[in-house]
């Protein structure tokens, strides 16, 4: 692992030649928040890139070193609409690679509902649900090849609550591989806005792979710029990058 320090930045970068490694810090901070905390607000991604942290998180669950008895979840987006029981459901997903296999109450789960009949709606719904919280203990954070956090898209501003968004043909054709075919991605979600991201008390962002190289670059170099809106965490108070080598080629 190598600490990197990006001049002018206050971002902790770390940057690991092996997965395994990379994702056991990761997890490191759930896992010593969560034992401290036994009612920790747990704020979560969906994506390929968290899937490595949940299968540590259901492991030291089942070694009982964790407890997910009194935790609450807040996961950041859902496509919209979607039905619940589809197996791309952003709802779906959390369940096949995590909220099934750990003991944390179903009452216990915040998500925005794809079922619900007026997305903005919605949008106010979850957005009073996050407002209660004060802000998550800790957040699990991907990002999108366009930089993307949640589905907050890149835009002319950062948008802070939560809101239906239209997706990007990037990120549409990135999330195709989950799909049959790209028609069949949704085109619209509600995602958690830069207000609650910006409130959790720790970011955790993790980053593999070399297309997400311009993105982390955009992110954590660059001035900040709603065009890349992982670039608001510059401003976030205690923010942990975790990236490979091919994600952090571009930021040296
Ligand atoms: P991925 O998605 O982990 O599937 O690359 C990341 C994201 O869109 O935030």
């Amino acid at each position: 692992m190598k600490k990197v320090n990006i001049k002018g930045k206050a971002a902790n970068v770390y940057v690991y030649s092996d997965h395994n490694e990379l994702y056991r810090a990761a997890a490191d901070q759930v896992i010593s928040r969560l034992v401290a905390k036994p009612d920790l607000l747990l704020g979560l991604a969906t994506g390929s890139t968290p899937v490595p942290l949940y299968d540590i998180l259901v492991e030291k669950n089942k070694e009982g070193i964790i407890d997910f008895a009194n935790v609450n979840t807040y996961n950041l987006d859902e496509y919209y609409p979607i039905a619940r029981k589809d197996p791309n459901s952003f709802v779906q997903f959390m369940h096949d690679n995590l909220f099934d296999k750990i003991n944390l109450p179903a009452e216990n789960i915040h998500i925005p509902n794809a079922e619900a009949p007026d997305a903005d709606a919605e949008a106010i719904r979850y957005e009073r649900e996050l407002e209660k919280t004060g802000g998550v203990d800790i957040q699990v954070l991907g990002i999108g090849s366009d930089g993307h956090i949640g589905f907050n898209e890149p835009c002319d501003s950062y948008i802070y609550p939560t809101h239906q968004v239209t997706l990007t043909k990037e990120t549409i054709s990135d999330n195709s591989r989950f799909f049959d075919s790209e028609d069949e991605v949704p085109k619209h979600a509600i995602t958690m806005g830069m207000g609650a991201i910006m409130r959790a008390k720790k970011c955790i962002l993790i980053a593999t792979g070399k297309n997400k190289a311009q993105a982390v670059k955009n992110a954590l170099v660059d001035d900040a710029s709603p065009n890349c809106p992982a670039s608001i965490l510059q401003f976030h108070r205690d923010v942990d990058f975790y990236l490979d080598e091919d994600a952090a080629s571009l930021i040296f």
